[in-house]
């Protein structure tokens, strides 16, 4: 009989299979949870000391032990060893190996079970604290690109079906996305709330007979407190669910953004210019230049959105308690989040550097018969039902279509052979700036609305 080294081994007789081992194995993905294992495993050692169940001096060898590992790990130096599964079972080997047969008691009172769930939580809340401050950079850069332009104030084209519409502030058009991505904040805040809750010492799934202090053990390690039901510790994942979900909003924010990034930068539309550090050249094409790292972002929410599928799949129909199919909760996570942080980041470095050409996009939103709504407006104001008072408008387009004139150019007579209401003042509403200033509703595009809101969200990031 060949000898069985794996921690559980007890009670095999048989060595495993290579391919089974190399299935089953996790440390390839989980390595990235050696630090919070680590941070848990030193403070559930504290606490066993405390409570009587390891000597003060056992305690310490174990603390020293874990330090020595830790230190291993980020120097590169630690042996892993893929034949030991996973991320747990390598360190306390290690442990065992550096500390001696002591190092084996750190496991008491305590499962893998609870560790991962535990471990899996203190490293989503670190890197969703970190998504929070990537996020709230981009919404700072997002705030000073609205402050930039505001004075002269840019305007571009609003588009409703891709199709002219009505002017608006590019500001405005800024601020429109710190507001998607605000509440994308909100939904990672939320989702940090709930998943601060600590799953270690409910042990396999049913508690332990050894009288652990799991509030202490909560408290130590930042959670708000010990969850209350073990089985429920052990077998939920909708933590992870729930962040995937926020994230994956978020990042169909970005692929929002990044899209008309990608559109505003082609001849077609010409409203704006990426800096070259930040697009790319064809291999082939030599007056080629690409938006890449945009399209890369609206394509990145195939991977997030699949994290999220991933995820709900697996837990879908689960029984309760742990399964193996939870291991497999950490590869989507770790990619989503990794995704929409280096979209964050990157959109953030980006944007600055947009050169927006003010000409091409004050002419895209004059001409086009952007302004029709005023005149129809206009006439509304003097009592002409909105709904006949369109219809005028819409003649008047058509009119304007045949003859290939701008509604700027008409004249007054021409207007009031559409209607007698139409008088002087109608002519002016016909000029872009007049078409702005007057949208001064509350959230609208006149540059006092903007500035408004301009000044409440500077508070809210701080610049
Ligand atoms: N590597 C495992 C995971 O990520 C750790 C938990 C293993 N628990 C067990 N009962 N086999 O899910």
């Amino acid at each position: 009989m060949r000898e069985v080294q794996k921690t559980w081994g007890g009670r095999f007789s048989q060595a495993p299979s290579q391919i089974a081992q190399e299935f089953n194995a996790s440390l390839g993905f989980d390595k990235r949870l050696a630090l919070v294992d680590i941070e848990g495993s030193l403070v559930h050692a504290v606490m066993l000391a405390q409570q009587g169940i390891l000597s003060a001096e056992e305690a310490e060898q174990i603390r020293r032990g874990l330090l020595t590992v830790r230190q291993e790990i980020l120097d590169g130096r630690f042996p892993w060893r893929e034949a030991l599964e996973d991320v747990h079972m390598n360190i306390e080997a290690r442990l065992v190996e550096l500390i001696g047969p002591v190092g084996g008691k750190l496991h008491t009172a305590r499962s893998r079970n609870d560790q991962v769930a535990t471990d899996l939580r203190l490293w989503l809340r670190g890197e969703l604290e970190g998504a929070l401050a990537d996020l709230k950079a981009l919404r700072r850069v997002l705030v000073q690109e609205a402050e930039k332009y505001l004075e002269p104030p840019l305007v571009l084209p609003g588009y409703t079906h891709l199709q002219r519409a009505m002017p608006v502030l590019l500001s405005h058009w800024y601020l429109a996305y710190y507001e998607m991505l605000t509440r994308d904040a909100g939904r990672i805040a939320d989702a940090l709330r709930r998943l601060n809750e600590c799953p270690l010492g409910a042990a396999a799934l049913a508690g332990t007979g050894f009288p652990i202090d799991r509030h202490h053990t909560a408290r130590e390690l930042g959670f708000e407190r010990p969850m209350r039901n073990s089985m429920d510790a052990v077998a939920s994942r909708d933590f992870a669910l729930e962040a995937l979900a926020a994230l994956t909003i978020g990042q169909v924010h970005l692929s929002r953004l990044a899209e008309e990034i990608v559109l505003y930068t082609t001849f077609e539309f010409g409203f704006a210019r990426l800096p070259d550090a930040f697009s790319t050249g064809s291999s082939i094409m030599p007056q080629k230049k690409n938006a890449d790292h945009a399209e890369l972002i609206r394509g990145k929410v195939g991977r997030v959105l699949g994290g999220f599928v991933a995820l709900a799949t697996l837990t879908k129909g689960l029984p309760l308690t742990y399964n193996k199919d939870l291991q497999e909760d950490k590869e989507p996570l770790f990619d989503a989040v990794d995704t929409y942080r280096a979209s964050l980041r990157l959109l953030a470095a980006m944007l600055p550097g947009l050169e927006w050409n003010p000409e091409a996009m004050a002419k895209a939103a004059a001409s086009g018969y952007a302004l029709a709504t005023e005149l129809a407006d206009y006439l509304a104001e003097r009592g002409v039902p909105f709904r006949e008072a369109h219809h005028v408008v819409g003649r008047l387009v058509r009119y304007c279509i045949d003859r290939g004139k701008e509604l700027s150019e008409l004249s007054l007579d021409e207007l009031k052979s559409f209607h007698p209401l139409f008088g002087e003042e109608a002519l002016a509403l016909t000029r872009l700036e007049n078409a702005i200033h007057r949208r001064r509703s509350y959230g609208g595009t006149a540059p006092e609305a903007v500035r408004a809101a301009l000044a409440e969200v500077k508070l809210e990031v701080g610049s």
